[in-house]
């Protein structure tokens, strides 16, 4: 794993965005997969302005999305893919047909999973993936537990990530579904190289963890270290137990 540690936030976003920015120079046409959560929104920011300053450019680009929550349309407030929409593909030039989501109001969710994978496949895999990691050692919305699924599959959300993920509920964890769909522990690992964005403290033990323990089903984040080309970028407070 390539470790990069930065003073803020701030400027971990900042470096986030010419990661992605180059990777499009070199391949225009580059498959992006990308995240959801507090950590990648500084990251989408940046992405904003430099589109707003030409220095950027989506207009070959795909993107697959990690995520989404099982019974919620693509324009309920709460949906991965409304923030999507507000933090980046409303601001910059990525045509809607280039744009792939995981359906989580499909009436067959399994068939909906089904679906996403072979729309990778067909796309050729995922260049440039980038990942948050959730306080459990999530990816995606793969949870610890006994076993990981490979493929896209139907997900039973832990509390700790309902909590987690209240503010798109109006703040209230009773509110966000108690299922998702998500990329699999394979569809990620397949990507041909992996970005992941961790700041602040609350995130240093998993990102110890996730770096140096061992690979366990119960921190799915560590089978990270399997992958030949990953990139953390973090801020000082994540990375403080990596001394
Ligand atoms: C959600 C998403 C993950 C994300 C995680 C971390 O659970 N499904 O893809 O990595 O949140 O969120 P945050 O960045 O807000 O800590």
């Amino acid at each position: 794993m390539i470790v990069r540690v930065y003073p803020s936030p701030d400027e971990s976003a900042r470096a986030v965005a010419e990661r992605i920015a180059i990777a499009l120079k070199h391949k225009p046409d580059l498959v992006l997969g990308l995240p959801t959560g507090k950590s990648p929104i500084p990251a989408y920011a940046e992405l904003r302005r430099m589109h707003g300053a030409g220095d950027v450019d989506f207009a070959s680009a795909r993107t697959f999305n990690l995520d989404e929550f099982a019974g919620v349309t693509a324009d309920h407030p709460g949906s991965f893919r409304r923030f999507m929409d507000q933090h980046l593909f409303s601001h910059v030039n990525l045509e809607p047909s280039r744009i792939h989501f995981l359906n989580g109001a499909a009436g067959d969710l399994d068939a909906e999973c089904e679906r996403y994978e072979a729309e990778i496949d067909s796309a050729g895999g995922i260049d440039l993936q980038l990942l948050g990691i959730g306080s459990n050692g999530h990816i995606g919305f793969n949870e610890p537990g006994a076993q990981l699924s490979a493929r896209t599959h139907r997900v039973e959300l832990h509390d700790v990530t309902r909590r987690d993920n209240a503010a798109l509920f109006g703040g209230e964890p009773g509110q966000v579904p108690r299922e998702a769909l998500s990329m699999g522990m394979a569809t990620i690992l397949k990507a041909a190289a992996i970005v992941l964005i961790a700041t602040g403290e609350r995130k240093a033990k998993c990102v110890e963890r996730m770096v140096r323990g061992p690979l366990t089903t119960q921190l799915p984040a560590s089978f990270l270290q399997t992958h030949r080309h990953v990139e953390l970028f973090l801020d000082r407070a994540a990375a403080a137990l990596l001394t």
